[in-house]
């Protein structure tokens, strides 16, 4: 007898229609909070399958899966149990990103996600790092691949033009970035023919990304927010001396305590009321409940939300050193923080 997960709507969920959704440039409409799938080296790939399929009883609609995460197969089998159980396609949005090894191989990536998630399409396809540097899932932040490069343009549209094809293919609804900066993503709009619907960036209390989340909504990218609790217990390879923890904030904890919650819902209570959409990830129903009923019930109050904008401390968690293509560079430079990109 199978000890797996059966699908069932739960009746202590929310209601998917009444969650709130972000319009893109297409005048489709994305959940404005979505389930993380990265259980990085902390959690088994049934469980993480078995929290999606539970996410989506409790009312997610909105996965963020990537095929570096290693577990989209398992998560095909929770959508497929999902749709046997009554779920329209239509109502999920399945997102997936293009790893770094497969930035000349786009089309083959996109169709063995889609295989494996059990789709014949995806409703947003990412490039998920701009830079082509492979690196094995799980390495030291010390490790570099050999042959890394710096983000050379004319191969970042390459790729792009591939993702463009995706959509003429019927295979992909959307597509986005990931881990861009402003005058990255200047050069990419000039150039694509179908520009990026969303760009997922490092978003939270502690690393609020103004210029950057400005620019998406200014130019019709929808930001998306990962890491949007500060990631509390990321690896410790993931961990830096100077990091902080949104979660310790004294406003953060003074919001949770009024409202009774956990101040990872009061993380994420800021960030879909400041218009970014959360991918909050976990893989206990408690939090996933309370992560998609915060979107439905007591708002933060406009002094709440001053407040919060207050407590930004640059702090990006996420810094990604493994990308870095010469000796002698620290991580600032892969995140163009003169305003040019960091020339090869
Ligand atoms: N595009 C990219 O490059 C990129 C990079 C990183 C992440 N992502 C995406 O973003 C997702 C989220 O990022 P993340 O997992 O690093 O960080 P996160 O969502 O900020 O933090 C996840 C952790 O927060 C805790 N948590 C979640 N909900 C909670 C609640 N209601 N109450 C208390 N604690 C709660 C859980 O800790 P416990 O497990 O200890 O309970 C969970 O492991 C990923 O899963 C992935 O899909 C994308």
């Amino acid at each position: 007898m199978s000890e797996k997960k059966e699908f069932a709507i739960a009746a202590d969920g929310v209601d998917p229609k009444i969650v709130p959704k972000r319009k893109l440039w297409t005048g489709a409409e994305i959940p404005a909070v979505g389930m993380g799938t990265f259980g990085s080296d902390r959690f088994g790939m049934q469980e993480i399958a078995d929290a999606v399929l539970g996410a989506i009883e409790v009312g997610f609609r909105h996965i963020d899966c990537a095929s570096v995460y290693g577990n989209e197969d398992l998560i095909g089998e929770s959508l497929k149990k999902a749709m046997d159980g009554g779920i329209k396609r239509e109502e999920l949005w399945v997102t997936s990103k293009v790893w770094n090894d497969s930035h000349d191989n786009v089309i083959e990536s996109c169709k063995k996600s889609l295989k494996d998630l059990q789709l014949d399409y995806l409703d947003l396809f990412l490039v998920h790092w701009p830079f082509p540097n492979y690196h094995a899932p799980g390495c030291d932040v010390d490790s570099r691949s050999p042959d890394a490069k710096a983000y050379i343009h004319e191969n970042y549209m390459k790729t792009w033009r591939q993702m463009e094809q995706l959509v003429e293919m019927g295979l992909v609804k959307h597509i986005g970035t990931s881990n861009m900066t402003v005058p990255k993503l200047k050069l990419v709009l000039r150039d694509a023919k179908i520009q990026p619907a969303c760009n997922e960036m490092e978003l939270h209390p502690h690393f609020q990304q103004p210029e950057l989340f400005d620019f998406c909504i200014e130019n019709k990218i929808v930001p998306i927010g990962f890491c949007p609790i500060g990631s509390p217990t990321r690896p410790d390879r993931d961990k830096t001396d100077t990091d902080t923890v949104d979660i310790e904030d004294p406003v953060v904890k003074k919001i949770a305590a009024r409202l009774n919650c956990h101040p990872a819902v009061v993380c994420l209570k800021w960030a879909v009321q400041r218009g970014q959409v959360p991918i909050p990830f976990s893989v206990h129903r408690n939090e996933y409940l309370s992560n998609i009923r915060l979107t439905v019930e007591n708002p933060l109050t406009d002094d709440e939300m001053k407040e919060l904008a207050g407590i930004d401390k640059n702090c990006r968690l996420i810094k990604g050193q493994v990308f870095l293509w010469k000796d002698g560079q620290t991580w600032e430079d892969l995140w163009d923080l003169s305003g040019e990109i960091t020339p090869p």
